[in-house]
C-alpha cells in the first residue's frame, strides 16, 4: 500500500489498520502479503507454513492454479448479475455438489452464516407446510458454531458469543453434545429440526461418539424432524470424505457449506433434499450476490481440483501421520490431555492455555490456531506433506520443551 510515493510498511499499516478498521479482532502483529500452497510470506518476506489455512478456507492451498485461472477468466468475461437470470456457472457448480452429495438442489450464498440462517428459514418453512402447526424449534448442541448474524448465534450454544446482544431470538434449545438422551428429552412439539456440526470445530475439535449422527438421524425419522449438518468447516473434504457424514452412512435432509467451497472466494451454499426444497418458492428467500458467477466459478476449480488431483487420499493419509505424531507429543508432556480429529481437522487440547504457544510457533514461522482458550487447532491445507509434518511437530516439541523446563 502506497501514501503519497511512499510504499508503507507493517508498523504503519497496523496503525492504521487499528485506527480505521472496526475492532473485532484480536490480531497478531504480522501482515501477510502473499501466498503459495502451503505457505505464506508477510510484507518483509518472512516465511510462514500455514496449518490454518484462513480457517479451514484454503483447502486447496493458497493461489491454486486452477482458482486463479477460473477467477482470471470468469473475471475476463462476466463478474456479476443478478439471480434475475440463469448463471452458467452456478448450475454447474451446483450440479456437480448434487451429483456428488445426497443433495437435489442448492442455495447460494456468501458466508456460513448465511448457509445456516437459510436452513433455519427452510426448516421452519417446511415444518409449517408439512404439519400445519407451528413448529419452529431447532436443537443444536452445546459448544457449538454457526455464525455471528442473530439467528445463527443464537444457535450458537456457547455463551460467550451472546453476551451484549440480547434479546436473542426464539426458538433454540440446546442439549449436550454426543448425549442422545438429551435430545430425545428436548424434543416436542415445537421442534422442527436438528442442527449439529459432525466435528465441532470452533468448539475445540469434538468428535461425535460412534453411533451418535446416526440416532440423531433416526429420531428425526421417528419424530418428522429435519437433520441438518453444518459442514461450514469439516466440508470439502477436511475429514479426508468430501463430506464429514460420508464417513458415518447418514446423510441429512439439509447441509451447510462455505468457508473452502471456492477455494477462497467468498461463498455460501444450503444443499437440500428434493422434497424439502421445494418449500422455497420464488421470492421466500434470496441473496444479491448468491452464486454470482465469479464465485461459482472458481467454486466449479476448487471442487474439481480436490475431487482429482488425490487431495481426499493425501488428506487421510497426512492426517493419520499427523495425529500419531501428537498423540506421540501427549506422551511426552504432562500438560497435554487429549489429541482428537479425523483427516486434517486435529485439535490438542492442553490443561495450559494456548495463546502464548501459538505466538511462539509463530516466531519460529509456523501458523497454528488456539480456540476455545486451550485447544490447539490444526487445519493445513489438504496438499500438505509428511515432512511439513515433521516441522510442525518439531516446532511444537521445541516449544513444549521451553514450557516443561
Ligand atoms: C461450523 C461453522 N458454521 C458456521 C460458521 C460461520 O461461517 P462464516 O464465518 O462464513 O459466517 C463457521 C465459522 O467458523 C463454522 O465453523
Amino acid at each position: 500500500m502506497r501514501r503519497g510515493d511512499d510504499v508503507l510498511d507493517s508498523r504503519t499499516l497496523m496503525m492504521l489498520s487499528e485506527k480505521y478498521v472496526a475492532n473485532t479482532y484480536a490480531r497478531y502483529p504480522i501482515l501477510l502479503v502473499r501466498g503459495k500452497g502451503t505457505r505464506v510470506w508477510d510484507l518483509e518476506g518472512k516465511e510462514y507454513l500455514d496449518f490454518v489455512s484462513g480457517l479451514a478456507v484454503c483447502n486447496l492451498g493458497h493461489c491454486h492454479p486452477k482458482v486463479v485461472k477460473a477467477i482470471r477468466d470468469q473475471a475476463e468475461k462476466l463478474i456479476h448479475v443478478s439471480n434475475f437470470y440463469y448463471i452458467e456457472p452456478q448450475i454447474q457448480l451446483a450440479s456437480l455438489l448434487c451429483q456428488h452429495s445426497f443433495a437435489d438442489k442448492v442455495f447460494f450464498c456468501n458466508s456460513g452464516a448465511e448457509a445456516n440462517e437459510g436452513a433455519i428459514k427452510l426448516a421452519r418453512k417446511y415444518a409449517k407446510e408439512k404439519t400445519g402447526e407451528n413448529r419452529y424449534e431447532i436443537i443444536t448442541m452445546e459448544q457449538s458454531f454457526h455464525g455471528r448474524t442473530l439467528a445463527t448465534l443464537t444457535a450458537t450454544a456457547q455463551e460467550k458469543f451472546h453476551k451484549g446482544y440480547e434479546p436473542l431470538m426464539p426458538g433454540f434449545k440446546y442439549v449436550p453434545f454426543n448425549d442422545i438422551k438429551a435430545v430425545k428429552n428436548g424434543v416436542d412439539s415445537k421442534t422442527c429440526a436438528i442442527l449439529v456440526e459432525p466435528i465441532q470445530g470452533e468448539g475445540g475439535v469434538n468428535c461425535p461418539t460412534e453411533g451418535y449422527l446416526k440416532a440423531l438421524r433416526e429420531i428425526c425419522d421417528e419424530k418428522g424432524l429435519l437433520l441438518i449438518f453444518d459442514e461450514v468447516q469439516v466440508g470439502m473434504g477436511r475429514t479426508g470424505k468430501l463430506f464429514a457424514y460420508e464417513h458415518e452412512e447418514v446423510e441429512p435432509d439439509m447441509l451447510t457449506l462455505a468457508k473452502s467451497l471456492a477455494g477462497g472466494v467468498p461463498i455460501g451454499a444450503l444443499l437440500i433434499k428434493k422434497g424439502i426444497a421445494d418449500s422455497f418458492k420464488p421470492g421466500d428467500h434470496a441473496s444479491t450476490f448468491g452464486g454470482n458467477p465469479l464465485a461459482t466459478a472458481a467454486g466449479i476449480a476448487a471442487l474439481t481440483a480436490i475431487l482429482e488431483e488425490g487431495m481426499l487420499e493425501n488428506c487421510r493419509n497426512v492426517g493419520e501421520y499427523f495425529l500419531f505424531h501428537l498423540e506421540k507429543i501427549k506422551g511426552k508432556f504432562s500438560f497435554v490431555k487429549d489429541v482428537r480429529g479425523r483427516g486434517l481437522i486435529l485439535g490438542m487440547e492442553l490443561k495450559i492455555d494456548g495463546s502464548s504457544i501459538v505466538k511462539e510457533m509463530m516466531q519460529r514461522g509456523v501458523l497454528i490456531n488456539c480456540t476455545m482458550g486451550n485447544v490447539l487447532r490444526f487445519l493445513p491445507p489438504l496438499i500438505v506433506i509428511k515432512e511439513e509434518v515433521d516441522r510442525v511437530i518439531e516446532t511444537l516439541e521445541e516449544v513444549f520443551m521451553n514450557i516443561a523446563h
